[in-house]
């Protein structure tokens, strides 16, 4: 079996956020003590993905690289890939046509942020699917804004609607997408919607009309963020900052996961806790080796 690849989709124009992200990429500002690039990024390597590609506008390339950098302090290898215009999730697969060559992939938003006991099970079900896609419903009180799943009487999914008026269920998709090594063949059929989009939902579908999209209940015992808006930015930023003052165990670090998987060893986080040195990240690293 060809090893799943990953695609951290972080471009966008982030216009909610203006006048914030008029010089900085949405997915490079902070939720609470990290970028928030770091937590779609460990949860791809929660799902054991060590090849992934991160695509971005042409502007904030070089800010990408110098924020993650080429990946091997974490055992991981990352490349770059631009997206000139803002035309669509579903381009994404287009454009990672090379990277993938061939290989299956899931494909994270730069601006979700997933939580919760279990992730790593949920994530290694859906990678162990390797025809068709998984993705994942999740119960929201504004079902609108997003893809939203169509259920029939017998709970069987019908179709996925994109920002419906009204939607038929408070399913909606969340911005973890495991799809096989069609996507970008698929994707190269998807047309623009009215919006000018190469949509999501439409490359779905696909997988839906051919009987082969599994759509997973992400239930409540998960937190799902996105971090679109000013005040979910901060709700993100809070909910990450009561568990981690709590616990004293971060969200979302990297080395930490990289570390416990035997991508790296002692030696590799010795040498980036003193690199960090005394601040937060650094003292954190340095207990994780105690
Ligand atoms: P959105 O939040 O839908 O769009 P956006 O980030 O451009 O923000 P706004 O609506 O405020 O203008 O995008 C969801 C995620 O997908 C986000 O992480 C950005 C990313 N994205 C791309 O990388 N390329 C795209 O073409 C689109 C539409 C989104």
């Amino acid at each position: 079996m060809t090893q799943r690849k990953g695609i951290i989709l972080a471009g966008g124009s982030g216009t909610r956020l203006y006048p914030i992200t008029m010089g900085v990429s949405k997915q490079l500002l902070p939720v609470y003590d990290k970028p928030m690039v770091y937590y779609p990024l460990t949860v791809l390597m929660l799902a054991g993905i060590r090849e992934i590609c991160v695509i971005t506008t042409p502007e904030d390339q070089a800010q990408f690289q110098r924020t993650l950098g080429d990946g091997s302090q974490w055992g991981i290898s990352l490349t770059y890939i631009e997206q000139p215009s803002p035309d669509g999730l579903a381009q994404a697969y287009l454009l990672a046509r090379d990277f993938l060559d061939g290989a299956p992939s899931a494909m994270v938003l730069g601006d979700n942020v997933f939580f919760g006991h279990g992730l790593p099970e949920l994530l290694a079900e859906a990678d162990a699917r390797t025809t068709g896609g998984t993705v994942f419903g999740y119960r929201v009180s504004d079902p609108e804004r997003y893809g939203v799943v169509d259920y029939d009487a017998a709970g069987r999914v019908t179709q996925i609607i994109e920002k419906p008026q009204k939607a038929p269920s408070p399913y909606a998709v969340t911005g973890l997408y495991f799809l096989d090594g069609t996507a970008p063949e698929r994707a190269a059929t998807v047309t623009p919607s009215d919006r000018g989009e190469l949509e999501i939902t439409s490359l779905l579908e696909t997988y839906l009309e051919d009987g082969l999209l599994d759509v997973r209940r992400m239930g409540r015992g998960y937190a799902w963020l996105d971090t679109g808006t000013h005040g979910s930015l901060l709700d993100a930023g809070n909910f990450v900052r009561t568990l981690v003052q709590r616990q004293g165990l971060q969200i979302g670090n990297p080395d930490e996961i990289a570390y416990e998987a035997g991508w790296v060893g002692r030696d590799e986080i010795e040498a980036r806790a003193k690199a960090f040195g005394k601040n937060d990240y650094g003292a954190y690293l340095r207990r994780l080796l105690d």
